[in-house]
């Protein structure tokens, strides 16, 4: 392992929202994330593939669900039929072989992750939920403009709708990353882990999580490439770590007061 050395993330599903208490009696919102049967799929290199990344899967699907080209895919590579495909760029040294399982002990309870997903689906809506524009006037004489968008040009110079102009339409269902999400417990007899605050999209999606790139783990105390449980041992009997309350959560709330 080298100073430069990135080792894979996780594929895991959002289960749901709780919350707890701090020592300071500090109420945590918390999202619980599952790990789900998340396994090495395909190993790419350097020389085969022009990249060093890892191909994860993730739950499971009946094979009359798959098309026959994904089906072939997982009937190449030796491994079961997985649910969702996601790839991760890694370091030469963090390669692993197909088949490698990876659990929720590949995070340590206390760094900070980064979690993708794709944002809830809002439907079509207006200015007003989308962009928090202002709308128009309740009374004094407005009729049936009370949510519109107003103007969107200005005269005959430019004499044209910028570009880009914020407007009614679609909203949610984007890919999002949430960064430097703290991980507050991780429960590997269970495969679940807690963070603090919201991670895109609806219970029951697939994200990907990742070590920060802001706020870098230390490398020293994450598993690297990642968590093996010993030959003699059982995950039923692996503890649930919690990490001790966050200080500037603490102070956060102190200047709230
Ligand atoms: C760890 O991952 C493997 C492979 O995905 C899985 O079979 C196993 O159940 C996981 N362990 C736990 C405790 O869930």
């Amino acid at each position: 392992m080298t100073p430069e050395s990135k080792r894979t993330g996780l594929v895991a599903v959002k289960v749901g929202m709780t919350s707890t208490w701090d020592e300071h009696g500090v109420v945590m919102p918390l999202t619980v994330l599952w790990v789900d049967d998340c396994e090495v799929v395909q190993l790419k290199t350097e020389v085969n593939d022009n990249i060093n990344s890892l191909q994860l899967g993730a739950g499971s699907k009946r094979a009359k669900n798959v098309n026959g080209r994904l089906l072939g895919h997982f009937a190449n590579l030796g491994v079961p039929i997985k649910d969702k495909l996601s790839e991760f760029r890694v370091s030469e040294d963090a390669l692993m072989p197909v088949g490698t399982p990876l659990n929720v002990s590949h995070f340590v309870a206390g760094q900070y992750v980064d979690i993708q997903g794709v944002s809830k689906g809002k439907g079509f809506q207006g200015v007003m939920t989308r962009w928090g524009f202002r709308g128009g006037p309740a009374s004094h004489g407005a009729t049936k403009s009370h949510r519109g968008a107003g103007s969107t040009g200005q005269c005959q110079d430019p004499g044209r709708t910028f570009k880009g102009k914020k407007m009614a339409g679609r909203m949610g269902n984007k890919k999002r990353t949430v960064q430097s999400v703290w991980v507050w417990k991780v429960d590997p007899a269970r495969n679940l882990m807690f963070v603090l605050g919201q991670v895109p999209g609806n219970r029951g999606g697939f994200l990907r999580v990742k070590d920060a790139i802001r706020k870098k783990p230390d490398m020293d105390r994450t598993p690297f490439p990642t968590y093996i449980l010993p030959q003699d041992e059982l995950w039923e009997d692996m503890p649930v770590l919690t990490a001790p309350a966050r200080k500037n959560y603490w102070d956060r709330f102190n200047k709230a007061m």
